[in-house]
């Protein structure tokens, strides 16, 4: 917005804003769209795409507020009810939502992305057939929609109906072909149904395609078992999680995620003496922040560290954490010793292999005393068992005995691991060790 916003007419200042918040200028189009709402409050069109700009930025409930009031007063714009819908799953208000995207199909049967999530929500809402014939009446009209069919092939490969995935994965890849979501699933599905030859061709044409991508690296690692990194790269972390963050919450839920609730019932156990909000914490690899209302009872001050920007976007939106870094987790424990009384890491160092250099770290941002609670994948222990191990799907797991080396190695006692389930994959429990350490009382703090 170059000229002055004074010189501009309602629609020019309305398009100038909208571009800078399309570029990423976020903090120039904050202040367009304020001005707007001071301007033309009942501008309907102002009124929803502040609503869009506020639930983005994290202020859901003033989203839901901005755009319901832009329904009030044209209840005719399909997009108006998608966005809501948008929003509303983003609150978790899943009913409103599809309520909101029958609406806008209703006004305009070609809104097709309100069709693509309608089939993502009843998906997540564990209606499968539903979101299943969503899909597949949307793809009839719209045979190029590739996040569609990505999300069908998804919904397929959830149900083990591996064929059906790899079906869709290549139809959609005839008119896409180098898109990442849909050789994402595919190179899962190949795995899953045990077709891992062709799961490996597949990442290594990727490859050949584009030598610097993260993904084809961290699997054909994962597959031949060449290569493997001590953990997995921060730049396959954050294109794993890039187009995570959004449903990330929602997604879990469907699979029975339970690493946050497992740390919130080993604190219940190991914190029962302590007082209320007296604990400075640190959760590593906070991700959207589901561990913040485990810790809740007591936390002081609460430290979310996490790679990606956007799962810590929607960390912030709980306003729950006192602080957010965007960093590298062991690298920034490395900045911070002597610091923390609890130190949470839940289903994240699944992304680790060697957990050495964590374990170093995180002792030396412990206080004496401090409990150390996290989750990790498990493997048997049994003789000649690898310390860890990569999957085809890019995680890893642990043998137990390894864990409880690095952890009494590095000066933790009160060393306990239980084993759980961290969630379900494709009908299957994913075991998990449940770990918890002690920095010995009276131990020297590291500085
Ligand atoms: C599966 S999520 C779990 C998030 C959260 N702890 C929970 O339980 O909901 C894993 C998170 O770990 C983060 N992550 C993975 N490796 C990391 C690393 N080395 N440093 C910082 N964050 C990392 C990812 O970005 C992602 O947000």
């Amino acid at each position: 917005m170059n000229t002055s916003a004074a010189d501009l007419s309602i629609p020019e200042l309305l398009q100038a804003t909208m571009q800078a918040h399309i570029a990423g200028n976020l903090d120039v189009a904050a202040k367009g769209y304020r001005l707007l709402q001071g301007l033309a409050p009942d501008h309907p069109d102002v009124l929803h795409l502040s609503g869009v700009f506020e639930s983005q930025s994290g202020s859901r409930e003033r989203g839901h507020e901005l755009i319901s009031r832009a329904i009030a007063i044209d209840g005719k714009q399909a997009m108006f009810h998608n966005n809501l819908g948008l929003v509303c799953v983003r609150m978790g208000r899943l009913e409103e939502a599809e309520r909101c995207y029958r609406r806008a199909i209703e006004l305009d049967p070609d809104r097709f992305d309100a069709f693509s999530n309608l089939g993502v929500l009843l998906g997540q809402l564990d209606r499968l057939e539903d979101a299943e014939q969503e899909f597949l009446r949307l793809l009839e009209r719209v045979p190029r929609f590739a996040d569609a069919r990505q999300n069908l092939a998804g919904l397929y490969l959830r149900q083990g109906r591996f064929s059906e995935a790899i079906e869709q994965c290549a139809k959609g890849l005839v008119t896409d072909p180098r898109n990442p979501l849909l050789r994402r699933v595919l190179g899962r599905a190949y795995a899953d149904a045990g077709l891992i030859d062709q799961s490996l061709e597949l990442y290594r044409k990727w490859q050949k395609e584009e030598p610097d991508h993260p993904e084809p690296r961290h699997h054909i690692a994962a597959i031949t078992g060449e290569n493997v990194p001590d953990r997995a790269s921060d730049d396959y972390v954050l294109a794993t999680f890039r187009n995570f963050a959004e449903t990330f919450d929602a997604k879990l839920a469907q699979l029975g995620y339970r690493a946050p609730a497992l740390v919130g019932e080993s604190l219940v156990e190991l914190l029962a003496e302590t007082p209320p909000k007296s604990l400075r914490v640190i959760d590593a690899g906070c991700g959207t922040g589901l561990c913040a209302e485990q810790v809740a009872p007591w936390t002081r001050n609460l430290v979310g560290v996490d790679l990606s920007r956007q799962m810590l976007d929607r960390a912030a939106a709980r306003e729950a954490y006192d602080e957010l870094v965007e960093a590298e987790l062991v690298a920034f424990l490395q900045t911070r010793p002597a610091c923390c009384d609890l130190l949470i890491s839940a289903d994240t160092l699944c992304y680790f292999g060697r957990l050495d250099e964590f374990a170093a770290a995180a002792r030396r941002s412990m206080l004496a005393g401090a409990w150390l609670v996290f989750t990790v994948e498990a493997h048997d222990d049994g003789e000649g068992q690898p310390d860890y191990r990569i999957y085809h799907h890019g995680r890893y797991s642990h043998r137990h005995g390894y864990v409880y080396e690095v952890l009494a190695g590095n000066g933790f006692g009160d060393i306990s691991l239980r084993e759980v389930v961290l969630r379900q994959e494709g009908g299957k429990p994913v075991r998990g060790w449940l770990t918890r350490a002690r920095v010995p009382q009276g131990a020297e703090g590291h500085e």
